[in-house]
């Protein structure tokens, strides 16, 4: 199979058409590029773990094409209708009871499904014109660095998807926040974009326990294939050393990634996975990441560095 990268506008009918035909396609989101398939079709879905090489106990996020699908999709709990409102179409994934329409396949026989609705123009325009929620997960193979570009998809996906529609780079760069909703609280299951100050409002916020923890969220993930240490004061081991800077660079490593030279957090959140592929590239050693402030977006970035470090 040939993989082609199509462009929006002309590009748009032959995703819908591939995605009626049950083919799994990659889309643009505002968070990074997701493999979209027919949320409702069990063998549509079994072709994103396929592509991916995702292990079938990783249960996938759905995407709905409009808040009507919330409650043919879940249960909704009033606090799960109220953050719904404030935060959709955006980067916040709920994890709800499931309605027997979920399929198995997309919970991994779980009794929740992880929801959201995508804030990025070409996935809302896809998802309209398809009708219908799409199971969507990072478009990287399984345990590698989530695809903020379309070349990015290329790399990893290569003849593997018929199609890669071509939004530009992703405006967050890193994955949506995964909470947990339940009558007594809410649950971060992974950090993101909206913050743990951003949930706190619409209810207490809940030590996570491992029965409900995300499956996908294993110690090691998001992980470039050089080894990669996170320090407070990065220093280099040998003349093949990289280093992927916050604010500003440091003597003697032979490659620097600077997230952010104006310490600007969404900046460093949004080029931070580019960066690590950019590294990743480079044949060194070693990548040693500087440590970031843990405020705000700070704690999502820094919770991706730790699983990438985590070997
Ligand atoms: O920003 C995002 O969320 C991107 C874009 C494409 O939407 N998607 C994404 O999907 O990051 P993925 O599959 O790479 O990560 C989804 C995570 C996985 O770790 C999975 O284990 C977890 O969500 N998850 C899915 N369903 C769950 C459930 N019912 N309960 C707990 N965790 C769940
Ligand atoms: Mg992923």
């Amino acid at each position: 199979m040939k993989t082609q990268i199509l462009q929006a506008p002309d590009g748009v009918a032959q995703i819908v058409e591939a995605l009626n035909a049950g083919e799994p396609v990659a889309l643009p989101t505002e968070t990074v590029y997701g493999l979209a398939a027919d949320a409702l079709s069990p063998e549509a879905c079994a072709k994103i773990f396929e592509a991916k090489t995702r292990p079938l106990y990783d249960p996938l996020i759905v995407h709905l094409p409009s808040l009507d699908w919330l409650p043919r999709l879940t249960s909704p709990t009033p606090t799960a209708l109220a953050l719904a409102e404030k935060f959709w179409p955006g980067p916040l994934t709920m994890v709800l009871p499931r309605q027997d329409i979920v399929p198995d396949i997309v919970t991994a026989g779980q009794e929740t499904v992880a929801v959201r609705m995508s804030a990025h123009p070409l996935f809302a325009e896809v998802a309209q014109h398809f009708g219908k929620p799409l199971a969507a997960p990072s478009a990287n193979r399984f345990g590698r660095i989530s695809p903020t570009n379309a070349a990015h998809v290329l790399s990893e996906l290569d003849a593997r998807i018929p199609f890669i529609l071509d939004g530009g780079p992703c405006a967050h760069g890193i994955e949506s926040t995964i909470v947990h909703v339940s009558k007594d609280g809410l649950r971060i299951l992974r950090e993101g974009p909206i913050t743990r100050d951003d949930l706190r409002a619409f209810a207490p916020l809940l030590e996570s326990d491992i029965s409900i923890s995300a499956p996908g969220g294993l110690k090691s993930h998001y992980a470039p294939r050089t080894p990669l240490v996170l320090e407070k004061l990065p220093t280099p081991r040998s003349e093949k050393t990289a280093l992927l800077a916050f604010n500003s660079p440091r003597e003697g490593f032979a490659e620097t990634e600077i997230l952010s030279p104006k310490s600007d957090l969404r900046e460093a959140a949004a080029n931070l996975y580019g960066a690590m592929r950019r590294l990743d590239e480079a044949g060194l050693d070693l990548i040693v990441a500087e440590e970031i402030p843990e405020a705000g977006i700070g704690a999502a970035i820094m919770e991706r560095l730790r699983k990438a470090a985590a070997r």
